[in-house]
């Protein structure tokens, strides 16, 4: 099951981006993302009353009026691995990015996953940001034209490293 995710699974989405990654950081920024109140939403693969999946849509500012996205991260925990939920929390995700109002959404992410889903980085040509040129940025329209005219984007703050704070 592929359902919007509550506070009360946000042990269990630690637990399965920890797994997922080998690595902590990619839980730490799911929770600064929260924090910030930048997440737009979340959602979890379930599995015999299990979190065993999870995908993150955050906001990011674009200099023009439309509201874009950032699918950031998707995990799925490794004894889950090659049964489908991976796509299928994509697939549920971006049908509901587009119901939350999304034009387009960026991933930085493998070009042969993402690409079974309408990713290009072609599509990111004329996106102005931190990631543009890298092989890995990629962009989805939702709605026709999204990424047709030149736009620059910021990511959420959860993306950046930490700025030095002088003492
Ligand atoms: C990426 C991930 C979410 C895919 O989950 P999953 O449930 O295994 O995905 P699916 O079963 O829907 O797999 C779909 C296809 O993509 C392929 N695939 C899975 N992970 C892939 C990856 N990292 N790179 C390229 N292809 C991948 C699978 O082989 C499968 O192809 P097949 O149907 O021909 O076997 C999962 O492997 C994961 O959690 N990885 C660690 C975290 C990560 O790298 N996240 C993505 C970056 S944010």
């Amino acid at each position: 099951m592929i359902r919007y995710a509550r506070t009360s699974d946000h042990a269990a989405i630690e637990a399965t981006l920890v797994a997922a990654f080998g690595r902590q950081d990619e839980a730490d920024l799911v929770a600064q993302l929260r924090a910030d109140e930048d997440c737009i939403f979340e959602m979890v693969a379930e599995e015999a009353g299990e979190v065993v999946g999870h995908i993150l849509f955050s906001r990011l500012w674009a200099d023009v009026f439309e509201l874009y996205s950032a699918l950031a991260p998707v995990a799925v925990r490794p004894d889950w691995h090659r049964q489908g939920l991976g796509s299928r929390l994509i697939r549920s995700g971006l049908e509901s990015a587009r119901e939350f109002g999304c034009f387009g959404i960026l991933v930085l992410g493998d070009p042969v996953f993402y690409g079974r889903f309408g990713f290009t980085a072609e599509a990111t040509r004329l996106v102005r940001a931190p990631y543009a040129g890298l092989a890995a940025f990629q962009a989805l329209a939702l709605e026709e034209d999204a990424f047709a005219s030149a736009m620059s984007v910021t990511y959420p703050d959860a993306f950046h490293p930490k700025p030095m704070v002088p003492t």
